[in-house]
Parts: structure tokens; sequence; C-alpha cells
């Protein structure tokens, strides 16, 4: 039953050749270090000498809920990629920080020399220190934005938290009461949900230190009904020859997105804590929020020179 809430109104230099880089799965290798070290190296094995672990040449820095980790797991389709599996938290975590960059690079998976890492941290994004310290381990990285409609990412945002509570068996506000104070009936900016689907703000603290032209904005909303077209201009942007086709994606009707094909035998889906079902949300607040994101989106539009038809 939904409460009424408030009244309304109603480059990495040359690209690569494919040539250069091993058509097996990239999944394989971790098991094929495995053998080498216990001894068993064949001759294709003993390439695993080259094997080394790289600093990233692009990182996913966000957004949160925006399709992070679809993005990353497809780009790792393309055999000059090799993904950071797990989230790093490098540059937002003091702690973390604190060991130093030999530790952030051997948390790096293994790759060969001409292929390049990537790792996603959404979480750096919002955080402030993180710009500055990305720029000083390389001021010519390459930066990867997701970004879903700002009030569809706020609530996936609010529905992951939730999902989180009820499986410690506690209660949860509802969405709406977050979102809007209930004491001036506007749209609450504390809400860290809404905060950070306020993208302009956030990006223009990292153009102090970056130029517009390191980063690519990816339309995570596309990125779920038409992958391969945001992936071609993530490639693209990378310098990296066109390799992701089609035949690496196919539609799982029971998902209900889009599942990872690498060959013959290996394929999957991403787990099924992506693609959760949003709880209903009333429509007046929605329309509330989509008002008020409307000039931070012009701006971000207007920043980043990608026109996304948000409304
Ligand atoms: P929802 O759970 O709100 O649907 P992140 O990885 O940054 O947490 O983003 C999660 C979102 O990725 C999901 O949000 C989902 O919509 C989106 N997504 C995009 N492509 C997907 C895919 N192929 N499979 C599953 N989720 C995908």
């Amino acid at each position: 039953m939904l409460q009424p809430i408030c009244p309304v109104e109603s480059r990495f230099g040359d690209a690569h050749n494919q040539a250069e880089f091993p058509l097996r799965a990239l999944q394989f290798k971790r098991g094929l270090l495995h053998e080498f070290r216990k001894g068993n190296s064949s001759k294709e094995q003993v390439r695993l000498h080259d094997l080394v672990q790289q600093l990233p040449k692009a990182i996913i820095i966000g957004v949160r809920k925006g399709g992070t980790r679809a993005l990353l797991e497809m780009l790792n389709l393309h055999p000059a990629v090799v993904k950071a599996s797990q989230e790093i938290h490098f540059f937002d975590n003091d702690e973390n920080y604190a060991k130093g960059i030999e530790w952030y690079r051997k948390k790096m998976p293994f790759s060969y020399p001409q292929q390049i890492t990537i790792e996603k941290s959404p979480a750096y994004f919002i955080t402030e220190e993180v710009p500055e310290r990305i720029y000083k381990m390389n001021s010519s990285i390459k930066l990867l934005i997701i970004v879903r409609e700002p009030t569809t990412r706020a609530i996936s945002d609010y529905t992951q938290v939730l999902e989180g509570k009820e499986r410690k068996n506690k209660t949860y506000y509802k969405f709406e009461k977050l979102a809007i104070d209930p004491n001036t009936c506007e749209v609450n900016t504390k809400y860290k949900a809404v905060r950070t689907s306020i993208y302009t703000k956030h990006l223009e603290r990292w153009l102090k230190y970056f130029p517009i032209e390191q980063f690519h904005i990816v339309d995570g909303d596309r990125l779920i009904t038409e992958p391969l077209p945001e992936l071609q201009l993530v490639e693209k942007f990378l310098n990296l020859p066109p390799r992701i086709s089609q035949y690496n994606l196919y539609f799982n009707a029971t998902r209900g997105f889009y599942c990872l094909r690498f060959n013959i035998i290996f394929n999957k889906c991403l787990a099924g804590s992506k693609g959760r079902i949003h709880p209903e949300v009333d429509p007046s607040v929605i329309t509330k929020l989509r008002k008020f994101f409307h000039p931070f989106n012009q701006k971000f539009y207007q920043i980043t020179g990608r026109t996304l038809n948000w409304p």
C-alpha cells in the first residue's frame, strides 16, 4: 500500500593485434599458473613466464548500481583486457591506501605485458580523496564512468541496502521516506542514494585533476538493452581493436539480461544480485526526483558531451 508523501506538482599507443593475445579464455590462466608452479609445465605453459601483475591502465570508477559489474565482465571478453575480479578499494580506503602502490599492484590479476588490466571500485567516484590519489599513480589513466537514469539508479541503490537489511531480519524505511524530507517536502539531498545520482557534482571534483578527454561515459541503461554498441565505444576509447562481437553476448530470457559467451564451452550470466526487482515507488516521488535531477543532468551532458535521454 503506497503512502502519500508530500503534495507534488503533478590511449594506449597503437592498437593491439589480436594475434598477440592468447585465444584461450583468460579464466583458465590462474589454473595454468597453478599447474606451472606445480612443475607440470608444457610448451604452452612456458608462456606463463611472461605473466605479470600490472597496474590498471583503465579504472571503472563508478557509479554504484550503474552496471559496473556488467561493464567489467563484458570488457573482460576482450582478449587484450584482464579484469581484477574483486573490488580492490585501494584509493577510497585509507587503510588500504596506506599499504602502498605495490600492495595494489599485487592485487592485480596476472596478464601478458601487451594486455591491459582493468579494475572497478564504484566508491571511487564519490570519495573526496580518490581523484588526487589516482592522479598521483598515473595522471594519464583512462577513467570509465557508467551511469543510469539518476532516479532509477537511486532506487537500485536503495534496493541493494534494503535487501541487506532484510537478510539480517531488520526493518528499513521506505524509499519515499528517505528520498523526500518530510519537513520541507523537498528532495532530501542528505540521502546518499540521492547525492550519488548528482553525477555532475562528483565529476566536477575529478575534473580538477583530469581533463574530460580522459573520461568515457557509458550509458548503463543501454548496456542493459543493447550492450554491444556501448562496448564498442569503450573499445575505441581504450584504443583496443574491436574484438567483442554479438557472438559474445546472448540474451537470456530467464534472467531478462544479456549474458556472456567466452567460447563454445564457457558462458556465464551475472550473479543473481545483479538485476534485482525494485520496490514500487510512489509516482509523485519519482516525478519530484526527476525534476530535481534535471538541471544536474543537463550540466552533466554539457560537460561530458554525451547526451542521454533521461526525463
Ligand atoms: P538492478 O539490480 O537495479 O537491476 P552494479 O554492478 O554497478 O552494482 O550495477 C548493477 C546493475 O547492473 C543492475 O541493477 C542491472 O540492472 C545492471 N546490469 C546491466 N547489465 C546487466 C547484465 N547483463 N546482467 C545483470 N545486470 C545487469
